[in-house]
Protein backbone atom coordinates (compact mmCIF):
# COMPACT_ATOMS: atom_id res chain seq x y z
CA UNK A 1 0.00 0.00 0.00
CA UNK A 2 1.38 3.57 -1.45
CA UNK A 3 2.12 5.88 2.15
CA UNK A 4 1.27 9.44 1.52
CA UNK A 5 1.87 12.82 3.86
CA UNK A 6 0.26 15.64 4.17
CA UNK A 7 1.09 18.79 5.26
CA UNK A 8 -2.15 21.30 5.89
CA UNK A 9 -4.56 18.10 6.32
CA UNK A 10 -6.80 19.37 9.04
CA UNK A 11 -8.97 21.50 6.26
CA UNK A 12 -9.70 22.04 3.10
CA UNK A 13 -7.52 20.59 -0.47
CA UNK A 14 -5.04 18.89 2.60
CA UNK A 15 -8.39 17.06 4.23
CA UNK A 16 -10.14 16.19 0.78
CA UNK A 17 -6.96 14.93 -0.27
CA UNK A 18 -6.73 12.03 2.46
CA UNK A 19 -10.02 11.28 1.89
CA UNK A 20 -9.61 10.45 -1.60
CA UNK A 21 -6.22 8.83 -0.78
CA UNK A 22 -7.57 6.29 1.44
CA UNK A 23 -10.74 5.47 -1.19
CA UNK A 24 -7.37 4.92 -3.38
CA UNK A 25 -5.93 2.72 -0.74
CA UNK A 26 -2.97 5.04 0.13
CA UNK A 27 -2.12 4.82 4.35
CA UNK A 28 -2.22 8.61 4.91
CA UNK A 29 0.02 10.49 7.57
CA UNK A 30 -1.92 13.39 8.26
CA UNK A 31 -0.68 16.12 9.87
CA UNK A 32 -1.02 20.23 11.16
CA UNK A 33 -1.70 22.45 14.05
CA UNK A 34 -5.08 21.75 14.83
CA UNK A 35 -4.77 18.78 17.21
CA UNK A 36 -8.58 18.37 17.77
CA UNK A 37 -9.24 18.57 13.99
CA UNK A 38 -6.27 15.69 13.48
CA UNK A 39 -8.23 13.65 15.96
CA UNK A 40 -11.08 13.74 14.41
CA UNK A 41 -10.01 12.64 11.34
CA UNK A 42 -8.32 9.90 12.75
CA UNK A 43 -11.37 8.67 14.62
CA UNK A 44 -12.84 8.80 10.79
CA UNK A 45 -10.27 7.23 8.99
CA UNK A 46 -9.05 4.51 11.35
CA UNK A 47 -5.64 2.50 10.60
CA UNK A 48 -5.45 3.74 7.02
CA UNK A 49 -4.18 7.30 8.55
CA UNK A 50 -2.09 8.68 11.50
CA UNK A 51 -1.92 11.83 12.79
CA UNK A 52 1.13 14.34 14.02
CA UNK A 53 0.44 17.54 15.33
CA UNK A 54 3.29 19.84 13.78
CA UNK A 55 4.11 23.57 12.96
CA UNK A 56 5.90 24.36 9.59
CA UNK A 57 7.00 27.56 10.79
CA UNK A 58 9.02 24.93 13.69
CA UNK A 59 11.01 23.22 10.97
CA UNK A 60 13.25 21.41 13.60
CA UNK A 61 10.38 20.12 15.62
CA UNK A 62 8.10 19.78 12.38
CA UNK A 63 10.49 17.49 10.99
CA UNK A 64 10.96 15.33 14.23
CA UNK A 65 7.62 14.74 14.54
CA UNK A 66 7.34 13.72 10.82
CA UNK A 67 10.52 11.37 10.94
CA UNK A 68 8.60 9.58 13.96
CA UNK A 69 5.43 9.08 11.73
CA UNK A 70 7.34 7.37 9.00
CA UNK A 71 9.31 5.01 11.38
CA UNK A 72 6.16 3.94 12.54
CA UNK A 73 4.52 2.83 8.53
CA UNK A 74 8.36 1.68 7.60
CA UNK A 75 8.59 4.84 4.68
CA UNK A 76 6.67 7.22 2.64
CA UNK A 77 6.51 7.10 -1.31
CA UNK A 78 4.47 10.80 -1.64
CA UNK A 79 4.83 14.10 0.19
CA UNK A 80 2.44 16.52 -0.52
CA UNK A 81 3.69 19.94 1.00
CA UNK A 82 -0.04 21.40 1.12
CA UNK A 83 0.30 23.61 4.43
CA UNK A 84 -0.36 27.59 3.27
CA UNK A 85 -1.84 30.89 4.33
CA UNK A 86 -2.98 33.73 2.51
CA UNK A 87 -3.82 37.48 2.78
CA UNK A 88 -6.23 37.16 -0.04
CA UNK A 89 -8.78 39.34 2.40
CA UNK A 90 -6.24 42.40 1.10
CA UNK A 91 -4.60 42.72 4.96
CA UNK A 92 -1.37 44.77 4.38
CA UNK A 93 0.79 45.06 7.06
CA UNK A 94 4.63 43.72 7.43
CA UNK A 95 2.88 41.42 10.16
CA UNK A 96 0.92 39.88 7.46
CA UNK A 97 3.36 39.92 5.09
CA UNK A 98 5.60 38.38 7.28
CA UNK A 99 3.14 35.59 8.44
CA UNK A 100 2.50 34.37 5.10
CA UNK A 101 6.33 33.96 3.91
CA UNK A 102 6.96 32.01 7.30
CA UNK A 103 4.20 29.70 6.41
CA UNK A 104 4.09 29.26 2.73
CA UNK A 105 8.39 30.55 1.81
CA UNK A 106 10.19 29.25 4.80
CA UNK A 107 8.12 26.55 6.33
CA UNK A 108 7.86 24.85 2.82
CA UNK A 109 11.29 24.99 1.98
CA UNK A 110 11.97 23.77 5.24
CA UNK A 111 10.10 20.64 4.63
CA UNK A 112 10.34 20.55 0.98
CA UNK A 113 14.44 20.41 1.39
CA UNK A 114 14.17 17.40 3.92
CA UNK A 115 11.80 15.51 2.04
CA UNK A 116 14.00 15.52 -1.14
CA UNK A 117 17.31 14.24 0.92
CA UNK A 118 14.87 11.93 2.72
CA UNK A 119 13.74 10.54 -1.19
CA UNK A 120 17.55 10.55 -2.32
CA UNK A 121 18.58 8.72 0.87
CA UNK A 122 15.89 6.23 -0.19
CA UNK A 123 16.17 6.10 -3.73
CA UNK A 124 12.46 6.90 -4.69
CA UNK A 125 9.96 9.08 -4.10
CA UNK A 126 7.35 12.07 -5.25
CA UNK A 127 7.50 15.42 -3.43
CA UNK A 128 4.27 17.38 -4.60
CA UNK A 129 3.87 21.35 -3.76
CA UNK A 130 0.84 23.09 -3.83
CA UNK A 131 1.62 26.57 -5.37
CA UNK A 132 -1.04 28.59 -7.52
CA UNK A 133 -2.14 30.26 -10.39
CA UNK A 134 -1.45 33.16 -8.30
CA UNK A 135 1.82 32.43 -8.18
CA UNK A 136 2.50 33.32 -11.94
CA UNK A 137 1.79 37.22 -11.46
CA UNK A 138 1.48 39.75 -8.38
CA UNK A 139 -1.87 41.24 -7.25
CA UNK A 140 -1.81 44.41 -5.02
CA UNK A 141 -4.87 42.36 -2.40
CA UNK A 142 -2.66 39.40 -1.81
CA UNK A 143 0.94 40.58 -2.01
CA UNK A 144 2.78 38.35 -0.12
CA UNK A 145 0.36 35.22 -0.75
CA UNK A 146 1.49 35.15 -5.00
CA UNK A 147 5.28 36.09 -4.56
CA UNK A 148 4.81 33.24 -2.10
CA UNK A 149 3.49 31.28 -4.33
CA UNK A 150 5.73 31.97 -7.21
CA UNK A 151 8.46 30.90 -4.48
CA UNK A 152 6.85 27.68 -4.33
CA UNK A 153 6.53 27.12 -8.20
CA UNK A 154 10.44 28.12 -8.73
CA UNK A 155 11.78 26.09 -5.91
CA UNK A 156 9.70 23.15 -7.25
CA UNK A 157 11.81 23.39 -10.55
CA UNK A 158 15.12 23.79 -8.90
CA UNK A 159 13.82 20.92 -7.12
CA UNK A 160 12.98 18.99 -10.07
CA UNK A 161 16.64 19.73 -12.24
CA UNK A 162 18.21 18.38 -8.95
CA UNK A 163 16.56 14.87 -9.16
CA UNK A 164 17.17 14.92 -12.88
CA UNK A 165 21.13 14.60 -11.66
CA UNK A 166 20.34 12.40 -8.49
CA UNK A 167 20.95 9.19 -8.65
CA UNK A 168 17.49 8.28 -7.18
CA UNK A 169 14.03 8.22 -9.16
CA UNK A 170 12.76 11.28 -7.81
CA UNK A 171 9.21 13.08 -9.34
CA UNK A 172 8.54 16.92 -8.47
CA UNK A 173 4.93 17.86 -8.69
CA UNK A 174 3.86 21.14 -9.00
CA UNK A 175 0.14 21.58 -8.49
CA UNK A 176 -1.26 24.88 -9.15
CA UNK A 177 -5.28 25.23 -8.04
CA UNK A 178 -7.02 28.08 -9.35
CA UNK A 179 -10.33 28.94 -6.63
CA UNK A 180 -10.68 26.08 -4.42
CA UNK A 181 -13.89 26.15 -1.69
CA UNK A 182 -11.83 26.02 1.95
CA UNK A 183 -11.20 28.18 4.96
CA UNK A 184 -8.93 30.18 2.68
CA UNK A 185 -11.58 31.41 0.51
CA UNK A 186 -14.72 31.94 2.94
CA UNK A 187 -16.21 35.23 2.27
CA UNK A 188 -13.44 36.75 -0.32
CA UNK A 189 -15.42 38.43 -3.61
CA UNK A 190 -14.50 38.03 -6.86
CA UNK A 191 -13.49 34.80 -7.45
CA UNK A 192 -14.69 32.38 -10.70
CA UNK A 193 -14.46 28.78 -11.79
CA UNK A 194 -14.71 28.25 -7.87
CA UNK A 195 -14.90 24.44 -7.44
CA UNK A 196 -15.01 22.35 -4.02
CA UNK A 197 -12.20 20.84 -2.27
CA UNK A 198 -13.24 17.35 -2.95
CA UNK A 199 -13.56 18.23 -6.70
CA UNK A 200 -9.69 19.53 -6.60
CA UNK A 201 -8.65 16.75 -4.52
CA UNK A 202 -10.17 13.95 -7.34
CA UNK A 203 -7.87 16.28 -9.60
CA UNK A 204 -5.00 16.14 -7.89
CA UNK A 205 -4.86 13.06 -7.03
CA UNK A 206 -5.01 12.30 -11.35
CA UNK A 207 -2.05 14.74 -10.87
CA UNK A 208 -0.12 12.71 -8.94
CA UNK A 209 -0.70 9.37 -9.89
CA UNK A 210 0.37 10.40 -13.40
CA UNK A 211 3.50 11.53 -12.47
CA UNK A 212 2.75 15.45 -13.51
CA UNK A 213 5.57 17.89 -13.58
CA UNK A 214 3.09 20.62 -13.33
CA UNK A 215 -0.62 20.73 -13.15
CA UNK A 216 -3.51 23.15 -12.80
CA UNK A 217 -6.78 22.35 -10.75
CA UNK A 218 -9.32 22.53 -12.58
CA UNK A 219 -7.08 21.93 -15.91
CA UNK A 220 -9.28 24.74 -17.46
CA UNK A 221 -7.05 27.56 -15.34
CA UNK A 222 -4.21 26.16 -17.70
CA UNK A 223 -5.97 28.78 -19.87
CA UNK A 224 -5.69 31.23 -17.36
CA UNK A 225 -2.27 30.09 -16.87
CA UNK A 226 -1.33 30.86 -20.85
CA UNK A 227 -3.48 34.11 -20.68
CA UNK A 228 -1.16 35.46 -17.87
CA UNK A 229 2.10 34.45 -19.88
CA UNK A 230 1.04 36.23 -22.67
CA UNK A 231 -0.04 39.06 -21.67
CA UNK A 232 2.45 42.03 -21.67
CA UNK A 233 3.72 43.41 -18.20
CA UNK A 234 2.55 46.76 -18.59
CA UNK A 235 -1.09 45.39 -18.48
CA UNK A 236 -0.66 43.16 -15.57
CA UNK A 237 0.84 46.31 -13.77
CA UNK A 238 -2.24 47.76 -14.04
CA UNK A 239 -4.48 45.03 -12.43
N1 LIG B 1 -8.40 27.54 -1.78
C1 LIG B 1 -7.86 28.01 -2.90
O1 LIG B 1 -8.55 28.67 -3.71
C2 LIG B 1 -6.42 27.75 -3.22
C3 LIG B 1 -5.96 28.09 -4.50
C4 LIG B 1 -4.64 27.84 -4.82
C5 LIG B 1 -3.79 27.25 -3.90
N2 LIG B 1 -4.26 26.94 -2.65
C6 LIG B 1 -3.31 26.36 -1.71
O2 LIG B 1 -3.81 25.12 -1.26
C7 LIG B 1 -3.27 24.84 0.04
C8 LIG B 1 -4.41 24.41 0.98
O3 LIG B 1 -5.25 25.52 1.18
P1 LIG B 1 -6.82 25.40 1.42
O4 LIG B 1 -7.48 26.20 0.37
O5 LIG B 1 -7.21 24.00 1.59
O6 LIG B 1 -6.98 26.24 2.77
P2 LIG B 1 -7.22 25.80 4.29
O7 LIG B 1 -8.45 25.02 4.42
O8 LIG B 1 -7.08 27.06 5.06
O9 LIG B 1 -5.99 24.83 4.60
C9 LIG B 1 -4.73 25.28 4.94
C10 LIG B 1 -4.00 24.17 5.69
O10 LIG B 1 -2.67 24.66 6.00
C11 LIG B 1 -2.39 24.34 7.34
N3 LIG B 1 -1.46 25.29 7.95
C12 LIG B 1 -1.57 26.63 8.05
N4 LIG B 1 -0.53 27.14 8.75
C13 LIG B 1 0.25 26.08 9.10
C14 LIG B 1 1.45 25.94 9.84
N5 LIG B 1 2.07 27.00 10.37
N6 LIG B 1 1.97 24.70 10.02
C15 LIG B 1 1.35 23.60 9.49
N7 LIG B 1 0.21 23.68 8.77
C16 LIG B 1 -0.33 24.90 8.59
C17 LIG B 1 -3.76 24.40 8.05
O11 LIG B 1 -3.73 23.56 9.19
P3 LIG B 1 -3.66 24.08 10.71
O12 LIG B 1 -4.34 25.41 10.77
O13 LIG B 1 -4.33 23.01 11.48
O14 LIG B 1 -2.19 24.15 11.00
C18 LIG B 1 -4.68 23.81 6.98
O15 LIG B 1 -4.75 22.41 7.12
C19 LIG B 1 -2.54 26.10 0.49
O16 LIG B 1 -1.15 25.96 0.27
C20 LIG B 1 -3.11 27.16 -0.44
O17 LIG B 1 -2.24 28.24 -0.62
C21 LIG B 1 -5.55 27.17 -2.29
Amino acid sequence: MPVMIITGATSGLGEALARHAISRGYTVLLTGRRIERLQVLKEEFGDAARIGQLDVTEPEKAWSIIEQLIQEVGGVDVAVLNSGVSNFQGEFSPETEQWVIDVNVSGFMQTANRFFSYFEERGSGQLVGISSVAGMFGYRASTAYCASKAFVSNYLQGLRQRARWSKASITVTDIRPGFVESEMTEGKKGMFWLVPADYAAVRMLEAIEAKKTRAFVPRRWALIGLLITVTPNRLLDRL
